[in-house]
């Protein structure tokens, strides 16, 4: 078979970065080897977000770009696909004459045969057929390229709340569920490729398998966790209307479950909430989030919020604030309003001004930041188990006859916060640690985004990935 080179741009979210993967993987099978060079490509391809106005200006802007390389390289296929293709199908090809095909979220499965039809005919195709059908992505035997500690896998796809800010439901279908026996199969594929964390993605997974009678997403957690060799298990996202005891108690007895919930709360004003049809209010929120610090009281808890909502007034974003003082979460994520098609919020009135959104998310990522410094500073002092997931080599020292001098390894603790720590040349024997390892760390200094610490000798440490070279100085 003829090499050939794909190009694979990523924007958005994890649901993304699966799904790229599944598109390497398909068109591995064809011939197409990855590439990080544009110019080396036979076939570009963008998956794209649409979840803000920015998300998909950064889309067409990468688009704008290809028209010089297919100038130069006429047979080059350029392809878009994900959340923008699905959200404007065939409209794309009068603002980028030169594609030859827009993919949507559900045509993956499509693709080898949408991209050889191309290569055959030279003809531009659009396939944004949506289904309800529950046997997505499934039929593919994954071939997966060891070396890697920490993968996603998604157990669901689409989403039925219909926030009203929100693309998703639109771009993404339906909410359907992936039988349980493929999600397993999956998950031992990668177990035996020495993946050793797992996160498990889908926009609502406290729903996971209800409308297919599939069981519950706890029911499945504690399928996935009887799978031995893998140490830990994530998942993202949980919505608070749905997030109940079944999975508040999974984080006290299921001990491959990571002590971290991502449980996005948008606002604290319940008259926020309600137009923006969340389906919960201020008051469930942190009567969930009291019952699950009760029942596991390590557990980190990160949200994401939306400033500026139409309507927003100071008062509902003061809610906001006494929530974030309150709950005192580990870190969040907050992003300015933005209008997005077919979502119905692009026709509330009442909308607030760049300038306002601007400042409300700047006083909000202010109050964060000190309380993610004050969390991080608590754990000073403490000794941590850190999954490994990978190493650079730094020059730490002025000797400049060393091309460097220490390894740097970085991971996480089971309540997702990055630790960094170094491993003095071979005097420190720095053959006992290697991704996918279990290290115990004494954190001795913290920053806003990570922590740093010194191993200490851990008793009965697991191993790490087969065939990982372990640098030694
Ligand atoms: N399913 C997840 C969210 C997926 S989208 C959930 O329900 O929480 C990720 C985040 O993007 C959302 O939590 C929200 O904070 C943000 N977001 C979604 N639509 C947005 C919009 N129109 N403007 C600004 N932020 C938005
Ligand atoms: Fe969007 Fe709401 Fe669905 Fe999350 S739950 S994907 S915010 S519609
Ligand atoms: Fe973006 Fe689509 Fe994910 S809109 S956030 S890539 S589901």
């Amino acid at each position: 078979m003829v090499n050939k080179y794909l190009y694979l741009n990523t924007i958005g979210c994890q649901m993304n970065v699966y799904d790229s993967e599944q598109i390497a993987l398909r068109l591995a099978a064809l011939g197409y080897q990855q590439t990080a060079s544009l110019e080396k490509a036979d076939l570009v391809i963008v998956n794209t977000c649409t979840i803000r106005a920015k998300a998909e200006q950064k889309a067409f802007s990468f688009l704008g770009r290809l028209a010089r390389l297919k100038k130069k390289k006429p047979g080059l296929i350029a392809a878009v696909g994900g959340c923008v293709a699905q959200q404007e199908g065939d409209k794309i090809f009068k603002r980028i004459p030169y594609l030859d095909l827009v993919f949507g979220t559900q045509a993956i499965d499509r693709l080898p045969h949408l991209i050889q039809t191309i290569e055959k005919k030279r003809c531009r195709i659009v396939d944004i057929q949506q289904t309800d059908k529950p046997d997505f992505q499934e039929a593919q035997d994954h071939i997966f390229p060891t070396g890697q500690v920490s993968r996603f896998v998604t157990i669901m796809r689409g989403c039925d709340n219909f926030c009203a800010y929100c693309v998703v439901p639109y771009v993404r279908g339906r909410e359907t569920s992936r039988h349980p026996d493929v999600i397993l199969n999956e998950i031992n594929q990668l177990a035996e490729a020495g993946v050793k964390e797992v996160t498990l993605l889908g926009q609502n997974v406290n729903s996971y398998g209800k409308k297919e009678g599939l069981g519950s997403f706890t029911e499945l957690l504690w399928q996935i966790a009887q799978i031995e060799p893998l140490l830990r298990l994530r998942f993202t996202t949980s919505h608070p209307k749905d997030f109940d005891g079944e999975l508040i108690n999974a984080f006290r007895t299921n001990e491959k479950l990571c002590k971290h919930i991502h449980l996005p709360v948008q606002s604290g004003s319940n008259r926020v909430l309600e137009r923006m049809n969340r389906k919960y209010t201020k008051e469930l929120y942190l009567d969930k989030v009291a019952k699950l610090r009760d029942t596991c009281p390590e557990i980190a808890i990160t949200s994401d919020f939306i400033v500026g909502f139409p309507g927003e007034s100071e008062a509902d974003f003061e809610e906001t604030l006494d929530l974030i003082r309150t709950i005192e979460f580990d870190g969040l994520f907050a992003f300015k309003y933005s209008d997005r098609p077919n979502a119905p919020a692009a026709k509330f009135d009442a909308k607030v001004s760049d300038r306002q959104m601007k400042k409300r998310l700047q006083i909000l990522l202010d109050l964060q930041e000190t309380c993610t410094k004050k969390k991080n500073q608590a754990l000073v002092g403490s000794c941590l188990s850190i999954l490994v997931e990978g190493f650079s080599k730094r020059q730490i020292s002025g000797d400049l006859n060393q091309p460097y001098q220490a390894v740097q390894w970085t991971g996480r603790t089971s309540t997702n916060k990055i630790v960094n720590f170094y491993r003095h040349g071979d005097s420190d024997n720095c053959e006992e640690i290697a991704p996918g390892q279990l290290v115990d760390v004494k954190i001795e200094k913290a920053y806003s985004h990570s922590l740093w610490g010194k191993p200490v000798e851990r008793k009965g440490a697991t191993g790490g990935l087969k065939g990982e070279k372990i640098y030694a100085a």
